[in-house]
C-alpha cells in the first residue's frame, strides 16, 4: 500500500464525524496534500514527505496515548473509539497547513510561499474547521503542536502554557510531532550511525536507546 492509501484507510477507519468525507475529498481533489513535501530543507523535503510525516505522527501519538493511558505500548486496541478518532484527527491532519506552500524551485528543491499566511497550527485548525468540527482538545493540540518552536510562543509563552494545562493532548501531539520529525525522518548529513545514549549502568544490564527507538537490553 502507498502512504496515501494507508492515510486514507486510517482516515476512513477512525474519523466518522460529520464533514469527514468532505474534508478528505477536498484534500484529495482540491489540494496537492498527498504530493507535498513536509518541509523545504529539513525533514520530509521530498514529494510525498507530508503524508509520510502525518502517518509517523499518527503512529507515535497512538503509542504515546497507549503508554500514558495504559502504561504499556501497543494497546491501541483498548482505546475508546472517540480517542482513536481524536488521534487520527490530530495525527493525520495537524499539518494540513503545509499543503500548497512548498513549490518546486526548478533545482530539485523547494521554496516556501504561503498563499494563505494564517500561521501554522492555527491555520491547520482553521482549514479543518471549514469542513469538520474539532473538539476543544483537538483544536488546542493542533494549534500548539509546534510547542515552544511556535513563533507566537516566543512572544508570549503564557498561551502555550495555559493550553498545556487544559489538556495533555497538547504536549502529546507536540511530542509525537517532534519524534516523527527529529527521529523517524532524521536526515542529517554525515550523521553518526546509531548514536547510543547510555540510560543505566551498574545494574548488570546495559540499556541503550538507539536512533530508531529500539531499546536494546544487553546483559
Ligand atoms: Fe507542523
Ligand atoms: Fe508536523
Amino acid at each position: 500500500m502507498s502512504n496515501q492509501e494507508v492515510f486514507v484507510t486510517l482516515y476512513n477507519k477512525y474519523i466518522k464525524r460529520e464533514g469527514a468525507a468532505e474534508l478528505l475529498a477536498w484534500l484529495e481533489n482540491e489540494t496537492e496534500f498527498f504530493d507535498a513535501p513536509a518541509g523545504a530543507k529539513h525533514h520530509g523535503a521530498h514529494t510525498g514527505g507530508l503524508v509520510e510525516h502525518s502517518l509517523n505522527v499518527h503512529h507515535r501519538l497512538a503509542k504515546i496515548a497507549s503508554v500514558e493511558i495504559f502504561g504499556v505500548s501497543g494497546r491501541i486496541d483498548l482505546l475508546a473509539e472517540d480517542v482513536k478518532e481524536s488521534i487520527a484527527v490530530m495525527g493525520l491532519l495537524h499539518d494540513v497547513c503545509k499543503h500548497d506552500v512548498y513549490h518546486a524551485d526548478g533545482r530539485g528543491g523547494f521554496r516556501y510561499s504561503d498563499p494563505f499566511p494564517f500561521g501554522h497550527g492555527e491555520k491547520s485548525a482553521y482549514l479543518i474547521s471549514q469542513h469538520m468540527k474539532l473538539t476543544p482538545a483537538e483544536a488546542l493540540a493542533i494549534r500548539w503542536h509546534m510547542g515552544a518552536f511556535d513563533a507566537a510562543a516566543r512572544g508570549d509563552l503564557r498561551q502555550l502554557d495555559a493550553a498545556m494545562d487544559v489538556t495533555p493532548w497538547v504536549w502529546w501531539l507536540h511530542e509525537a510531532d517532534m519524534g516523527a520529525a527529529r527521529i523517524d525522518e532524521r536526515e542529517v548529513e554525515n550523521d553518526e550511525p546509531l548514536q547510543s545514549v547510555e540510560l543505566g549502568s551498574g545494574t548488570g544490564d546495559k540499556r541503550h536507546l538507539e536512533c530508531g527507538l529500539s531499546v536494546v537490553f544487553d546483559p
